[in-house]
């Protein structure tokens, strides 16, 4: 996900073309304001942490832009591409380590197992949503 501090910076062609160069496979794709229900949902699991109402009002105050993402090792992968959560920790040449400066306004989110992907797909896509296609270079990106 793009979050509303990536849109608002102008920076979903750069978020979008970082998976895209890597070879992963962006098989959904749409902008639109998270509702304040969603946006509990999907971060249910900080429910109880100090920055969760903080953390809410800034996913819902505006667009962000949700994909669903495959490829080998798509979640390793896209965490790495993200780089750490709090951007001072994040590795130069992530999207965080070099465009973020803090945690509260770090860009990008990324699901961080199988099982999370599973839940936050289903909370921001229908089935019907999600193309299944193969890219062209796949046999130049996969052994
Ligand atoms: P995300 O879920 O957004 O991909 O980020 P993440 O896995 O790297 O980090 P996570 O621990 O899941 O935290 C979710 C988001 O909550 C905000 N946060 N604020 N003020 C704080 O201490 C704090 N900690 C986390 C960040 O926006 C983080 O991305
Ligand atoms: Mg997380």
């Amino acid at each position: 996900m793009v979050k509303p501090d990536g849109v608002q910076r102008g920076l979903i062609g750069e978020v979008i073309k970082r998976i895209e160069g890597r070879g992963l496979k962006i098989v959904s794709l749409r902008m639109n304001t998270i509702s304040p229900d969603s946006a509990k949902e999907h971060y249910a699991e900080h429910a109880q942490k100090p920055f969760f109402n903080s953390l809410i009002s800034f996913i819902t105050s505006g667009p962000s832009v949700s994909m669903v993402v495959e490829g080998k090792n798509a979640i390793a992968v896209l965490r790495a591409i993200n780089g750490a959560t709090n951007p001072i920790n994040a590795a130069t040449g992530s999207i965080r380590g070099d465009l973020a400066l803090d945690t509260g306004r770090n860009i990008v989110h990324a699901s961080d197992s199988p099982e999370s992907a599973k839940r936050e797909i289903s909370i921001h896509f229908k089935e019907s949503e999600i193309s299944d296609y193969s890219r062209i270079d796949e046999t130049w990106i996969y052994e």
